[in-house]
């Protein structure tokens, strides 16, 4: 039985009858009220306004209860939009936002999110992980994936609890500015070019303190990583499953790179999917987003898991913010539903492809300038390249002032791989993102570069 103490705002008489409805479900990992830590007056209030919108859709129902404001004073009317048609970027089609749609992207709407895109997901998740609705999870709608991951750490955490955290990791996850709010520790797992290294995973857990909680939850970035572009493979996934079922954590399923798999060989079935696999489900919360395949300023992502997880984390998007704004959301439907699922798919067949030969000029310029000066293995999804400088001939070295200093004088920018190691220790590795720049100018950056791994191998 999974136990999950959630660590800030979660309402009780809502989480309440979750965790009662989950004890029915044939699928469900449990989850019991002594798992909740909640400030019960607080949350009570907020179910009262906001869990009460969905009354107003009933028939017959005057409503007096929300302070929104009056549409009718509002001076947008509609809103024109020209998207290019995925078959044919060329081809632009002219879409409208208006009448019932745009009324909604007007005004506060439910805090996880509006109900046509939250459908939309449903639908989307069923074709690519296989997981259908009625299977107790569900979807919230954030502002971006940033946006839910912030608050899943928040709500999931008490200060002093501990989390597993891949290592190099997510520089806003791994560097955890936000994971240090809550007071989490958090605990480095190895991985390489194949995913996490289930060896270093099992080795922390099987060495862990006796009396100490053992860590909650695993968090992972399984495609096109951010910031080594490594793509987990089936086995280290199942490997990872296994002992998550066996310690009994979550996995913190952060995806934004789903979409920009370019590989040759199948695709690896996400976690999401594959916890379909065990006796239970309810272990993986899978963070999604649209920055990449539809646009970074929109801010839309969504977080699929189960239920009482998601009630907890939505009370966080109650107080912070309501919502994630509904027009965003509503523009974000209306391109998604004119697509329709398989527009969608070829356009984010498209979109890998882009990355793909993106990926390929900037190889065929690091094997031309930097063969022999650095290492690095091929990514197979998103936009990133992890590479070690070889600047020591004995010890791996340290990238950060070469890359810091050396580097920008040059007129060169990339990242030092300290920024993304949970421990901050020195390293030789460096991230290079190949998403913009045209051919000429990986050329130069890279013949830059390797005139600063000269300089600093004779210095
Ligand atoms: C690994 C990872 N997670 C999350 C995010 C945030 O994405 P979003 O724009 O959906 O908030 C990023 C952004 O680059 C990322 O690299």
């Amino acid at each position: 039985m999974v136990k999950v103490r959630l660590g800030a705002v979660a309402e009780s008489a809502e989480l309440d009858w979750l965790i009662a409805s989950h004890k029915s479900s044939p699928f469900l990992l449990n989850f019991t009220r002594n798992s909740f830590r909640t400030p019960r007056k607080r949350g009570s209030r907020l179910r009262v306004i906001r869990g009460l919108f969905p009354l107003e859709a009933r028939p017959g129902l005057i409503s007096l209860l929300a302070g929104k404001p009056n549409a009718s004073t509002f001076p947008l009317t509609s809103i024109q939009l020209k998207v290019r048609s995925p078959t044919d970027p060329n081809e632009e089609t002219v879409t409208e936002v208006s009448g019932e749609a745009l009324a909604e992207g007007l005004q506060y709407g439910p805090t996880a999110g509006i109900p046509s895109l939250i459908d939309w997901v449903y639908g989307l998740q069923e074709q690519e992980h296989g997981r259908k609705t009625g299977e107790g999870w569900r979807v919230s709608i954030g502002s971006g994936s940033q946006d839910v991951i912030y608050k899943a750490v928040q709500a999931l955490f008490n200060p002093g609890e501990s989390v597993l955290v891949e290592s190099p990791a997510y520089a806003y996850v791994g560097r955890i500015a936000h994971l240090n709010l809550v007071g989490t520790s958090d605990l480095k797992v190895e991985t390489d070019s194949h995913g996490i290294l289930s060896s270093s995973l099992r080795s922390i857990l099987e060495n862990w303190p006796a009396g100490k909680p053992k860590p909650k939850a695993l968090y992972t970035v399984p495609y096109g990583c951010n910031p080594t572009g490594m793509s987990a493979i089936l086995e280290r996934r199942k490997e990872v499953l296994t002992l998550a079922q066996e310690h009994n954590f979550l996995i913190l399923e952060d995806d934004p790179y789903y979409y920009l798999y370019y590989g040759k060989a199948d695709r690896a079935p996400s976690y999401f999917t594959l916890e379909l696999e065990l006796p239970e489900v309810g272990r993986v919360l899978r963070f999604d987003s649209l920055s990449k395949i539809i646009s970074a300023g929109i801010r839309i992502g969504f977080l699929c898991g189960p239920d009482p997880l998601l009630a907890a984390i939505d009370m966080h998007t109650a107080v912070a913010s309501l919502q994630t704004p509904s027009l965003t959301q509503t523009i974000t439907f209306t391109i998604l539903n004119s697509w329709g699922y398989a527009g969608f798919k070829t356009h984010t067949e498209r979109v890998s492809q882009f990355y793909r030969e993106k990926r390929d000029v900037f190889e065929a310029a690091m094997r031309h300038h930097l063969d022999g000066l650095a290492e690095w293995d091929t990514p197979e999804a998103g936009m990133f390249f992890w590479f070690k400088l070889l600047i020591e001939s004995e010890g791996e070295g340290d990238s950060e002032s070469i890359i810091r200093t050396n580097a920008v004088q040059r007129g060169v920018l990339a990242l030092p791989g300290t920024v993304f190691l949970p421990s901050g220790r020195k390293t030789a590795y460096v991230r290079a993102s190949f998403s913009l720049l045209p051919a000429e100018q990986v050329d130069e950056a890279l013949k830059r570069l390797r005139a600063v791994i000269l300089e600093a191998r004779s210095g």
